[in-house]
Formats: structure tokens, sequence, C-alpha cells
């Protein structure tokens, strides 16, 4: 089977910093996908290049069968690229329904738009609640339930998450585990950047170690778990 994303050989600069050097991986339709590692290891890069805000230096990226090559952001989203970025960026002035519906600014099915909008109410009902409350009313881990029912309002074939999880308390954090537990049942492909190594191996069918640049390791998020370097390195343990 051909993977819905595939990145080969991916290197991304700043400047003369190669802060990506050379990565491959690839998503496949239904997969919980998931980047972990270190501070500055690349992974808001990586997700950055993929969603067409940075230019990569080298290597290919291929999305639904197509090469993306230089093809600008708001092309991405419309093939089914979406991306929850790292530290939310809502608008915190506009209201809880009017975030959402930028998610969905590209698409002309009126019906279709208001139908996930009911279901990202479903999903996070506390946006239902207060859908008409200026987002910047919201705690810090109701933006990222924002942040990800917007990026779900595109109807995305793949959707990637930075960090959903960071900043928040460990029950915000369990919820929002939950909510990509069931996204991924109900069939959402997903690429995952996490801090919280323990939760987001434990539902990743595919994990990738970065460092530096770089992928150190990769396997099945249970393989993962019980790896002994990453045991010591990411989960604490000596
Ligand atoms: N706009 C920028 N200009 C210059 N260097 C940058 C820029 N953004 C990131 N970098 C550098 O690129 C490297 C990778 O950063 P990146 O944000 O991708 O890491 P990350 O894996 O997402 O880290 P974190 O877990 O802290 O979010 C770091 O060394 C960082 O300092
Ligand atoms: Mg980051």
């Amino acid at each position: 089977m051909t993977a819905l994303l595939e990145v080969e050989d991916l290197r991304v600069a700043y400047g003369k910093i190669e802060a990506v050097k050379g990565i491959s991986f690839s998503v496949r339709a239904g997969q919980v996908v998931t980047l972990i590692g270190t501070n500055g290891a690349g992974k808001t890069t990586t997700l950055r290049t993929l969603s067409g805000l940075l230019k990569p230096l080298g290597g290919r990226i291929t999305f639904d069968g197509q090469p993306l090559n230089g093809t600008p952001a708001h092309r991405i989203v419309a093939m089914g690229l979406a991306h929850s970025p790292e530290g939310r960026r809502i608008f915190p002035r506009l209201t809880i329904a009017e975030n959402l519906q930028l998610g969905a600014f590209l698409r002309k099915d009126t019906d279709g738009v208001d139908k996930d909008l009911q279901r990202a109410y479903e999903l996070f009902p506390i946006l239902g609640e207060r859908r008409k409350q200026a987002a910047g009313t919201l705690s810090g881990g109701e933006q990222q339930m924002l942040a990800m029912g917007r990026a779900l309002m595109s109807r995305p074939k793949l959707l990637m998450l930075d960090e959903p999880s960071m900043g928040l308390s460990p029950i915000m954090m369990q919820k929002i585990m939950e909510t990509i537990t069931e996204l991924k049942s109900q069939g959402t492909t997903i690429l995952l950047v996490e801090q919280n190594a323990q939760a987001a191996l434990s539902l990743a069918d595919q994990g990738h170690v970065m460092e530096i640049g770089k992928i150190v390791l990769s396997g099945t998020g249970e393989d993962l778990l019980h790896d002994e370097s990453v045991r010591k390195a990411y989960l604490g343990e000596d």
C-alpha cells in the first residue's frame, strides 16, 4: 500500500543552520505517527515544512500521490493537509464559532461545513457552549481544543498536531489524548509531535525519535515505549 505522506531525505535550514538533516518517514492512511525528541530537534520545523510554511533545502515530500515542491500553503490545505500549530495561534478577538469557520475557509460545501461544525461541538462540548464568546476568553486547554477543532474544519486527510498537550494540566492533557484516540478510531490520519513521549507512543502506530535534525530511532509505538534508550532519555527512567 502506498503511503498518504512520504518524506524522503528532507533537509531544511534557517540560513546556514541546518535544522532538519535528511529525515525519511511515511504516514499511511488511518495511522497515527508520532515524532518525539528533545527541544530543538527539528520537529516543528518538519511540520512547518510539510505545510508549506518553510521551503526545504532538499529531499522529497509526496502527499496523496502528489509531489509538494514549493506548493503554496493554502494549496496544501486544499489538498487535505491541516496543521494545528505549536502555541495554538487562535484568533483571540474572534468568537469560537468564527475561529472554527476560518478552518473551513477554502470549502464551498456549506452543508458539509455546518455538519463539521456540529461535529467539532460534539467532540469538544465546551466550544459549543461558548461558541459566541471571544476565543481569547478560553483557558489554555480549551484554546488547544479550538486549534484542533479548527484544523479539523478543513476536513483533512492528514491532521498534523504540534504539541497539543503543551502547558496543560494532567486532566486537560488526558482529555486531549482521549480526543486524539477518538479521532483515530474515526479513521483520521494523524502526525503527532509531542513532548509527552509516554502519551504519544501509547497511542501511536509508529514513532520516530528525533535528535538534532535526524531520526535516530524508529519503531512501533509499543516497541519504542519499551526501548531502554527511549525510557532513559524520554520517560525519565534511569
Ligand atoms: N526561525 C528560526 N530561525 C533560526 N533558527 C530557528 C528558527 N526556528 C527554529 N530554529 C532552530 O532550528 C532548530 C529546530 O527547531 P524546532 O523548532 O524545529 O525544534 P523542535 O523539535 O520543534 O523543538 P521543541 O520541542 O522545543 O518545540 C533549533 O535549533 C531552533 O533553534
Ligand atoms: Mg517544536
